[in-house]
């Protein structure tokens, strides 16, 4: 059984705009995609992270599997927002099995749910040799509160599939630029995936991550204010949004209030920096790596190299994961390579690898 390969797996990627799926091959020295899939998600069906209305993302999640490509049934799905906790705690230096026997104790000061109410999860970072750090270690913990992973396992199980683990969007997001970008020893990098309603930040010291935050604002925000401002519906407000004119307004019409709202979001993301700077081992970032839908907004990316006198690159998920779009029945990969990051990290689980 030595050799007998990991049991494949489905990274499902349960955003608030839209369910993504993708299931991967061994090939070559690499991956490559054998299914891949994009289904919209009802408005206000997930909310901050929480599913509101299960029956509705269950129905996107069986139509996302309703094709015939995806093989595996055991599906990694992933939280994200404020049901999770990822917090760095400084501990003494303890054995591992001191530190399973301790954890939840340890864990308790550190997380604002009751204990029982959450499911915990560690890994240890480093333990201490500098001069001041002596006999402390560091330790990763991660808290998830028991209902919302229930929400989620609920609604891949009442679409026929087998949820077997639970994940975080921000390590999904490293997991998948590993195997893409690999890891530079003395870089510091930020990833910043800008969804619907969150835009989940994980920045890498190395191949350590060593801050992550998800603020909660997102597309929706550029959507929502294009339809004040310009007095749309939704939708048409989405389309002009995207650089489509419509009925009653010209892409042209929304820029101001787009720019503004850019604005708005780089403040945001300008305290999260200034936080992670103030209180981790770096004050600098080299990079920034940007995926997410609402990454797209005209001008964001622009914006962000300007603000932050930084380099910023389009984090794409296929660099290195062999994909054939054609033979997938995509129109291009630009429809989902800029949604596909956190799927493609999730799909590259594999049970029991940690
Ligand atoms: N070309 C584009 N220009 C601007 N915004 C875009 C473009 N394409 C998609 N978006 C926006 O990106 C968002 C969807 O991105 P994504 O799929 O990454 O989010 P999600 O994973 O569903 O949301 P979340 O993770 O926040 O729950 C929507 O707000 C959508 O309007
Ligand atoms: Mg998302």
């Amino acid at each position: 059984m030595l050799f007998r390969r990991a049991k494949s797996l489905v990274g499902l990627d349960i955003g608030s705009s839209s369910v993504k799926a993708i299931e991967l091959k061994p090939s070559g020295k690499g991956y490559k995609v054998s299914a891949i899939g994009v289904e919209p998600v009802p408005a206000d069906s997930i909310v901050d992270g929480a599913i509101i209305d299960g029956g509705a993302v269950a129905d996107a999640v069986r139509r996302l599997f309703a094709n015939k490509k995806f093989k595996a049934k055991d599906v990694v799905a992933s939280l994200s927002g404020n049901s999770v906790i990822v917090k760095k705690i400084t501990l003494p230096a303890m054995t591992e099995a001191e530190l399973s026997e301790s954890i939840y104790w340890e864990a308790e000061q550190y997380i604002p749910f009751d204990i029982q109410d959450v499911n915990l999860d560690y890994e240890i970072l480093e333990i201490g040799t500098g001069q001041d750090s002596q006999g402390s270690m560091d330790v990763l913990l991660v808290a998830a509160k028991k209902d919302k992973i229930a929400d989620y396992t609920n609604v891949i199980a009442q679409a026929g599939k087998t949820p077997v683990i639970v994940d975080v969007d921000a390590f999904a997001l490293q997991n998948a630029y590993e195997v893409n970008y690999g890891f530079e020893p003395t870089a510091v990098v930020a990833i910043l995936n800008a969804g619907a309603s969150a835009i989940n930040i994980n920045i890498l010291s190395g191949p350590q991550s060593v801050f992550t935050r998800d603020i909660s604002m997102g597309g929706n925000a550029f959507t929502e204010a294009v339809q004040k401002e310009l007095d749309l519906p939704f939708e048409s407000a989405e389309q002009l949004k995207k650089g489509h004119d419509v009925e009653g307004a010209s892409f042209e019409d929304a820029r101001a209030v787009l720019k503004a709202m850019t604005d708005n979001v780089l403040l945001e993301v300008e305290k999260t920096f200034d936080f992670f700077k103030a209180t981790a081992a770096s004050d600098r970032i080299d990079r920034i790596m940007l995926c997410g839908g609402a990454s797209r907004v005209e001008g964001f990316a622009a914006a962000l190299r300007e603000r932050f006198d930084t380099e910023v690159e389009e984090f794409d998920p296929f660099r290195q994961v062999a994909i054939d779009p054609k033979k997938l029945g995509l129109a291009s990969l630009d429809d989902v390579a800029p949604f596909a990051a956190v799927a493609v990290g999730l799909a590259l689980r594999k049970v029991g690898d940690r």
